[in-house]
């Protein structure tokens, strides 16, 4: 399954936008990704004349994304969360289209855009990282910005999570941490990236589960690597222990910029493409980026309440709240109290969340009218709110503490039930 074939499907349903004239890869092409953020894939087919087509906004709505896993919305939960629990191992093939196009070991050829007047550089914004345990051999993958800092190198930005495990066992070991990129990936296969499994647990075999067995996996030719044969992009390199640049500062999901800092090193090994290859590109802040980063973060949240309240409807990580640090929470009430649980279940799903709203069953949580309705007529402030102080959040709030502490509140807008106590 491939991105093609996704995009083919785009095409049909008229969903699809193409730019011809050439455009340049610093702003120009941000600029159109922004004037679409939130509606149609958008293809930009001359990007300094590179000869690669440049598309963006493949997940920058939500029932394209439902779409890509084979969901509806009322499913989409249930499906995501036993696809994390049940992966599949893919199959591996020896002819692999993304080996079509050789391109030495220079990333000059490559379309790679520079967003916004402050960045540092051209960013590869949509590339899937897949590295190895030193020790145990299984795989992970994820996605990181990587800043190009010339022909042959890119700063990584690793927030501490699991690729960061690894890239420290092989510092602490002394030994190269071989890495392998892929940019133009069927979505399921970046949304499994996005999504937070326990370290072992392959994204690419829940990516696999999620595509119904149907992802074909290649082995890399520099490192030893498996990665999806039918992307558009490869970039095998490797990280030395020790070799580190400024990274940033940087455009993130809260439309606000991120520190600079300094970041590993990857040097590229390879470069190979399929012919006519098709890069993807993610807006910074936009809707693409923030989906993917909220979407699965979604699902943690569903699993996580789950476990306290029997019916759990909807989970929505709100645009108003960069879709990170605000969460809407429905869920059918059994119990007085069912709701302050609820909220508090839901910051452990997600760590990074500030705000929760718990509401009944009959709430659209993509509604915002109707959920202050909820907090209009349920609400009492001395009574259905919870307030957990110096608590850690998300380091990408600005209003947090320089160590990234912050105040959560969690709401229950909920319906009191009549007491069953007479
Ligand atoms: C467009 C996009 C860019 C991202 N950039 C980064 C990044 O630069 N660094 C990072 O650590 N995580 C980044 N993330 C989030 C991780 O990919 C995500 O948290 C992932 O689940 C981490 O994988 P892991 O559970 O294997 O650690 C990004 C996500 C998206 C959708």
């Amino acid at each position: 399954m491939s991105l093609r074939d996704f995009l083919k499907d785009c095409e049909a349903k008229g969903e699809v936008v193409n730019v011809s004239g050439k455009v340049s890869s610093r702003l120009e092409a941000a600029s159109l990704l922004a004037k679409y953020d939130g509606g149609p894939v958008v293809m930009l087919q001359d990007v300094e004349g590179k000869g690669l087509t440049v598309v963006g906004g493949i997940c920058g709505i939500r029932e394209r994304i439902y779409r890509a896993l084979g969901v509806r919305e009322a499913s989409y939960f249930r499906v995501v969360s036993e696809a994390l629990r049940n992966p599949i191992e893919p199959v591996v093939v020896d002819d692999a289209p993304v080996n079509e196009v050789d391109l030495g070991s220079s990333l000059e050829k490559l379309p790679v855009l520079t967003y916004y007047e402050k960045d540092p550089g051209p960013y590869i914004t949509a590339g899937m990282v897949v590295a190895k345990d030193i020790d145990e051999g299984f795989q992970n993958a994820s996605v990181h910005r990587l800043l190009v800092l010339d022909r042959e190198r890119m700063a990584i930005r690793m927030v501490p999570r699991h690729l960061y495990a690894l890239y420290k066992k092989a510092v602490e070991r002394e030994v190269d941490l071989q890495v392998a990129i892929v940019v133009g990936i069927h979505p399921a296969v970046l949304f499994a990236a996005c999504c937070n499994p326990p370290l072992g647990v392959d994204e690419l075999w829940v990516a696999n589960r999620l595509l119904g067995g149907r992802l074909r996996l290649t082995r890399c030719n520099k490192v030893d690597l498996l990665v999806p044969a039918d992307a558009e992009l490869l970039i095998e390199g490797v990280i030395k222990p020790g070799e580190t640049a400024l990274e940033g500062p940087f455009l993130d999901v809260t439309g606000t910029y991120d520190e600079a800092r300094q970041q590993p090193i990857i040097r590229v090994l390879r470069v190979s493409m399929r012919r006519g290859a098709l890069y993807h590109a993610i807006l910074p802040g936009g809707c693409e980026h923030r989906l993917l980063m909220g979407m699965p973060r979604e699902v943690s949240i569903w699993e996580a309440v789950s476990n306290v309240v029997p019916e759990v409807k909807a989970v929505r990580l709100t645009p108003g709240g960069c879709n990170w640090l605000h969460a809407v929470v429905a869920i059918r009430k059994q119990w007085e109290g069912d709701g302050k649980n609820a909220a508090l279940a839901a910051f452990t799903g997600h760590p990074s969340l500030k705000h929760v709203v718990i509401v009944d069953w009959d709430v659209n949580v993509d509604d915002p009218i109707e959920v202050e309705r909820a907090i209009a007529l349920n609400v009492q402030g001395d009574e259905d709110l919870i307030m957990i102080k110096g608590a850690r959040g998300s380091s990408l709030d600005p209003s947090s503490s320089k160590q990234g502490i912050t105040c959560k509140v969690g709401v229950d807008a909920t319906k009191k039930l009549r007491s069953t106590k007479s």
